[in-house]
């Protein structure tokens, strides 16, 4: 079936309130490609001045608690970044995985919150180095895939995000082939998870996605939009890749 295809920013640990011009430009671009879902995660603090600069904009935070509130000095919850304006959010990122010793199993509880209060997620999963060079990618990703998919996930509301680690701010990507492949191996776990829900629910690709490879990396099958880290941080690079994916669509 046709994905429509989304284009998502990661902001990480960067911007501040000036930043936000940026956001002015980004939120032109999805008006004027109304083919193509745009998104940006912002740090928990921005969240809400972005959502006031930009309303039409998806606001996504970068992580959220899998526990409503509680005690759990510095954590943001789902209900929280939803109240601030966000639509959505970005789990299990790597960075979170690696630093923050998130497990499949925070990731899926995390994954539950955001369903739970009616934010969309998109689900971070990829593979080391090491695992790659060890032939074992293809089952280190497919098994946290399965680890951490939430029961009830299903339609449009979860996004899963292939980011190889070692393509992550490195300025290093898979070939087309590798991105096929493993795109295909993530659609088949999803419908041995989901059945035929998984039709409709999105794998991105993300790791040094820039407006110069964006055409082709979007246009590899099984390929549904892209999660951005540093070419998201400015509208100059990060509107061209929202027009790569509209001329794809
Ligand atoms: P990058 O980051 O585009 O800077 O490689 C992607 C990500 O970490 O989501």
């Amino acid at each position: 079936m046709a994905r429509r295809k989304l284009i998502a920013g990661n902001w990480k640990m960067n911007g501040d309130l000036a930043a936000l011009a940026e956001i002015d430009a980004i939120a032109a671009a999805a008006v004027a490609n109304p083919a193509v879902d745009v998104g940006i995660g912002v740090p928990a603090t921005l969240i809400g001045p972005a959502h006031a600069r930009a309303p039409r904009l998806a606001i996504g935070a970068e992580d959220v608690h899998a526990v409503d509130h509680g005690a759990f000095t510095g954590s943001v919850s789902a209900p929280m970044v939803r109240e601030a304006g966000a639509t959505f959010a970005i789990i299990g990122h790597s960075e979170r995985r690696a630093g923050c010793g998130e497990t499949d199993a925070d990731v899926k509880a995390k994954a539950e919150a955001l369903l739970r209060h009616g934010l969309a997620a998109i689900l971070c999963v990829g593979e080391t180095s090491d695992q790659r060079n060890a032939g074992n990618a293809v089952a280190a990703v497919t098994g946290q895939v399965r680890a951490s998919m939430p029961w009830g996930a299903a339609s449009g509301w979860l996004s899963v995000a292939y980011e190889p680690i070692w393509a992550i701010g490195s300025g290093h990507t898979p070939t087309l082939e590798q991105i096929s492949a493993m795109h295909g191996a993530i659609r088949a776990m999803l419908t041995e998870l989901l059945g035929a829900d998984a039709a409709s629910m999105r794998v991105l690709y993300g790791g040094s996605v820039t407006a110069e490879n964006a055409s082709e990396l979007l246009g590899a099958p099984d390929v549904d939009g892209a999660l951005v880290g540093g070419a998201s941080l400015t509208a100059a690079k990060f509107v061209p890749i929202i027009k790569a994916a509209a001329g794809l669509a």
